[in-house]
């Protein structure tokens, strides 16, 4: 599995995109509304790093909770693999907790991805190829 980003939680999305550009990072694509999930995502890369500024629009955001209890902060590396389904059951066995369906990323070509919590390490998030 390869890394593809890294989430960010972002309050203001203009905001945060304005700061990351005066660290250099560029914008790879315009804000794109995912309304499956009800947040504000924009893509951003420097040094072969990528980032994803998530940003929620209303209440009943999946990440509005966590917005409100964290803030701006990062939440999550996503790893690129060949099938997410046959990834997250190994992963379950290894003490992972699927903790959605797979879903299809308006921002990422519409491809299928799939959350998953360790209760040692957090959330990962996994991209089919
Ligand atoms: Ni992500």
């Amino acid at each position: 599995m390869k890394i593809h980003h890294v989430g960010y939680l972002v309050k203001t999305l203009s905001k945060a995109s304005e700061a990351f550009e005066d660290l250099g990072f560029e914008a790879m694509d315009e804000v794109i509304f995912d309304e499956i999930r009800g947040v504000d995502i924009l893509f951003m890369k420097k040094d072969g790093y990528v980032i994803e500024l998530v940003s929620p629009k209303h209440e009943d955001a999946v990440v509005y909770n966590l917005m409100k209890k964290l803030g701006n902060t990062p939440y999550h590396f996503c790893y690129e693999v060949d099938d997410i389904v046959k990834t997250s059951k190994d992963l379950s066995e290894k003490g992972y907790v699927i903790i959605d369906k797979p879903t299809c990323a308006v921002a990422i070509e519409g491809r299928n991805v799939i959350f998953l919590m360790h209760p040692f390490m957090g959330m990962i998030e996994l991209l089919e190829k």
